[in-house]
């Protein structure tokens, strides 16, 4: 065989080569975008996971504001069912969520279900964002954040405000009422009474208001 023949490069090869390994680098990017914002919250300082309310929760929710009308947010709102659910019962209903799948996702669902001009969805880091102008409060939590939350909320929030936990109760407040039980216990709380209990905020009449 003549020695040109014998060294020549095989051309061929070369691009197949170069689509699987453009394939293999491409998929593995695209998992880890799609995977790393579920991870993400596990490694944070507050491990606080994605998981969803059940129906019976989210129908615990719904019933202890069954009174209430206006605006609500549910911090941390996941996959965006209860601020739909609660849009579906006449709130204006807004979800603050650190992972973009799931903003996405609830953007599309509320679509979907035709609630999207009563609902809004922010990918937004919980303890960044202010509650203030929400009446409505809905979180479904975890113990080790309930602390920290409890103090940001009784800075924030209005006095005429009621905030249900899911789940998990805040440590300090004492909530008004309970609904459901077991996994699907939800606490409801009232403003009035927990800004009396965290005392150094509030109007001085609100304050004379609790006795001090
Ligand atoms: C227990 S799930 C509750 C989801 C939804 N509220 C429900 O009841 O179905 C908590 C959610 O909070 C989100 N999350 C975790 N850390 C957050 C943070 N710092 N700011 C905003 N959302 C956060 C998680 O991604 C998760 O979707």
């Amino acid at each position: 065989m003549p020695w040109e023949k014998r060294n020549k490069p095989n051309t061929k090869q070369k691009p197949l080569g170069l689509i699987v390994t453009g394939v293999v680098g491409g998929s593995l990017v695209a998992l880890y975008a799609v995977t790393a914002p579920f991870v993400a919250p596990a490694l944070r300082k507050i491990c606080l996971p994605f998981v969803p309310a059940t129906t019976v929760q989210v129908s615990n929710v719904l019933s202890a504001l069954r009174a209430r009308t206006g605006t609500l947010v549910d911090i941390g709102s996941g996959d965006g069912r209860i601020v739909i659910a609660a849009a579906k019962q006449g709130f204006r209903a807004s979800g603050f969520e650190l992972n973009p799948w799931l903003v996405w996702y609830s953007r599309y669902k509320a679509w979907k279900e035709g609630v999207h001009h009563k609902t809004s969805f922010h990918i937004s880091d919980l303890w960044k964002v202010s509650f203030t102008q929400y009446p409505n409060v809905v979180i479904f939590g975890v113990p080790q954040m309930m602390e920290r939350l409890e103090r940001k909320l009784a800075e924030e929030l209005p006095s005429t405000a009621k905030v249900v936990a899911c789940r998990f109760p805040f440590p300090t407040w004492i909530p008004e009422q309970t609904v459901g039980e077991g996994i699907d216990t939800v606490w409801v709380y009232d403003a009035k009474t927990f800004r009396c209990h965290n005392n150094k905020t509030g109007t001085p009449s609100e304050q004379s208001q609790c006795g001090q």
